[in-house]
Parts: structure tokens; sequence; C-alpha cells
């Protein structure tokens, strides 16, 4: 069951927490893995271990807010049967303390970012059908304490899910979403270090039990429910969100 042999996949963002997990997952299953990643350190080293691994993988340089960029590598590839898309950055703030600026950086990469893929894999998919994974969040669902700009990017995230399943049926392309709650990558870390110097262990403590199971999920429990939304047993399922969140959305009360 969820084999991927013989089936190509774009994981954006593959260089770093569950971009990476994912990559790693789908190259084990038989993919050939491309990561499209800004980070190209980054992105070297998950090719290093995937290929280490016995698996196939290729890095791609590349700003996914940047269309012609996506375009360029979407036109070096063959077939795609699978798009991930999962890169995407934070921002911490309400209405208030958002700025324009900052509400553009979050719109270029989570939103545009998305779109450029997701015209360029439906071009490559059309023709034989096709998975596509878009990263939501629990921010899409519900209202999280200074995460404005977050929010509306992943709300988005959601909506371009929606509306690419409805338009692609026929197509046989499925696009479905997940939307996890927090899960403990680089990202999070980077946020610690960032927002509570020297209090990182104190606030991980305190982030983790905001899940009701009690801790932050791991890259590698995402990537599995990646692999079954991307893998053939997941035919039936279309223009679904799947929380992945310790309980957070529906046993924090
Ligand atoms: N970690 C969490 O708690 C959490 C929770 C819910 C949703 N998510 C979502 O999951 C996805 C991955 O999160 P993560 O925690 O693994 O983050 P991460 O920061 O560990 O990895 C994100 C990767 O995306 C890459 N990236 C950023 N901007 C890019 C761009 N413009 N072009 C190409 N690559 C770019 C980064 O270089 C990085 O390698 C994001 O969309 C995030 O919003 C994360």
């Amino acid at each position: 069951m969820f084999t991927l042999t013989g089936k190509t996949a774009v994981v954006t963002g593959g260089g770093s927490g569950i971009g990476k997990a994912i990559s790693q997952v789908f190259a084990r299953q038989g993919a050939e893995v491309h990561i499209l990643e800004l980070q190209e350190e980054n992105a070297r080293e998950a090719i290093a271990a995937i290929e280490a691994a016995g698996g196939k993988a290729v890095a791609h340089s590349c700003d996914v807010s940047q269309q012609e960029q996506v375009r360029a590598v979407f036109a070096r590839l063959g077939q795609v049967h699978i798009l991930v898309n999962n890169a995407g950055v934070a921002h911490i703030g309400n209405v208030e303390t958002t700025t324009g600026q900052d509400l553009d950086r979050i719109y270029q990469v989570n939103v545009k970012g998305a779109f450029h893929c997701l015209q360029a894999a439906v071009e490559k998919m059309k023709g034989q059908g096709g998975a596509i994974l878009n990263l939501a969040s629990i921010a899409a669902h519900v209202g999280l304490l200074d995460r404005f700009a977050y929010s509306m990017s992943k709300g988005a995230i959601h909506a371009m899910t929606l509306s690419v399943a409805k338009d692609y049926l026929a197509h046989k392309i499925r696009c479905n979403s997940i939307s996890p709650a927090r899960v403990h990558t680089p990202f999070v870390d980077g946020f610690l270090a960032k927002s509570y110097p020297g209090q990182e262990e104190e606030m991980f403590e305190k982030l983790s039990k905001t899940q009701p199971i009690g801790r932050m999920g791991k890259p590698e429990e995402v990537a599995a429910l990646a692999l079954f939304l991307c893998s053939d047993e997941a035919g039936f399922i279309t223009g679904c969100d799947y929380p992945i969140d310790g309980g957070f959305i529906t046993l924090n009360n």
C-alpha cells in the first residue's frame, strides 16, 4: 500500500521541517522527488539524506514567490504526478501591529507562491491526473492570537484548495489540504529563539500544552498523512481539509 513508484513529486520548501520529512517519506515510497527551495544548502542536505537512503531526489533553487522561477523549474520537469505546496513563512502580529509590507511578504510567499505552483502543476497534470496537497494550518479555521497575516494566508490556502478541487474534477486532479497545529520544526525553534531568548525551554513546554494531546506534532506524522493523501489509496478524497492537531480544534474547551 501507499507506493509512489513511478511517480514524480514536487515538494516546495523541502529543505527543512515538514517539507523535508515529506520529501524523505515520498522518496522512500518510490517517488522521484523534486525539492523547490530558497535555501540551497538545506536542499542539498535533504537530497543527500534521500540518496543515502537509496531514494531519488533533485534540488532546484527556487523562490516560489517568483512566477518566472517556478515556471522555469516546471519547464525542466517531465510529467508531474504530485505537488505538495509546503513552503511558507510566518508573521506575528494583530491587525494594528501588522504593516502593509508584512502582509505583502506573507501573501507573496504563502499565497502567491502556492498559486504559482498550482498553476504550473495543473498544466502538467491535466492530461493524466494528479494529486495536490496544500499546507494550510489550524490558523485557517480558528482564531489564533497575533496571527493576522498568517491566518489570512492559510485561509486563502484552504479556499484555493476547494477551488482547484472543483475546477479539475474532470481532469482527475485531486486537491486537498492539511491543517497542522504546532509541529516541532526549525520554524518553531527559530520563533522561540527570536521571541523568547533565554526562556526557550519554558516556552517550548507551554506551546506543547496548547495541543490537548500535550505535545507538538512531529514532521514525520505530518508526512505520513501527506503520503496517504497523495497516494492512489486516497483516490476517493478531494476538496477536503484534514486537521492534524493533537485535538486543538475540537478539544480545546
Ligand atoms: N511547524 C508548524 O508548527 C506548522 C503548523 C501549521 C502549518 N505549518 C506550515 O507548514 C509548512 C512548513 O512549515 P515548517 O514548520 O516545516 O517550516 P520550515 O521553516 O522548517 O520550512 C519551510 C521551508 O520553506 C522554505 N521557503 C520559505 N520561503 C520560500 C520561498 N519563497 N521559496 C521556496 N522555499 C521557501 C524555507 O527555506 C524552509 O526550508 C508552512 O507552510 C507552514 O506554514 C507549520
